[in-house]
């Protein structure tokens, strides 16, 4: 499979059930861009936003995508946010959760937003075929450029 990790972690489904649990994941692992409860829930309850998890043997949530699409198929996807928790990081699991995210999204072109000086997730995007497209100048919270990002899909 394209996006298999270590065994035993499996990617699946996420529901409004899990957002308290990414939430405190977000908290943990986003210095400043952790999205408030109310906002992630509302991503949770939008029709056609892809919600995964991935979760250890223990059942623990290890890791969250959520990307976003329109009805308009030519317009592109966008993946919202992207996390894995620090003690398992660097096992595949980050790229199994953008490549399922970008499956289930079936749109040819999927764009994202990341820091400027976030090399890991930059090379991460690189590595799964994503290009710069352009940046938002001051875009973060602290003042921080954005990195458009897009990826054409075949
Ligand atoms: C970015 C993030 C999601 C990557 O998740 P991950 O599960 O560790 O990533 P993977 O193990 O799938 O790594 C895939 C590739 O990404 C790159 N990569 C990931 N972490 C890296 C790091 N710390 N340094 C350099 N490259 C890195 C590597 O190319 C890696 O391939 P390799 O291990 O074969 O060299 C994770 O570091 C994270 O949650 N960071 C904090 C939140 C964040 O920045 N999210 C993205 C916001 S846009």
């Amino acid at each position: 499979m394209r996006y298999s990790t270590i065994p035993p972690i499996e990617i699946l489904a996420a529901s409004l059930r899990d957002v308290h649990a990414v939430h405190r994941l977000e908290k943990e692992i986003f210095l400043y861009d952790a999205y408030p409860h109310l906002d992630l829930a509302f991503l949770f309850l939008t029709p056609g936003e892809v919600n995964l998890k991935a979760v250890n043997g223990a059942g623990q949530l290890v890791g969250f995508v959520t990307g976003s699409r329109s009805w308009f198929r030519s317009l592109p996807a966008w993946i919202v946010t992207l996390g894995v928790a620090p003690a398992y990081q660097r096992q595949g699991i980050g790229r199994g959760l953008l490549l399922a995210c970008e499956d289930r999204l079936s749109r040819r072109r999927v764009r994202l937003t990341v820091r400027k000086s976030n090399f890991a997730a930059i090379r991460l995007y690189e590595q799964c075929g994503y290009q710069h497209l352009y940046t938002k100048p001051h875009y973060y919270r602290n003042g921080e450029d954005g990195l458009v990002m897009e990826k054409t899909r075949d």
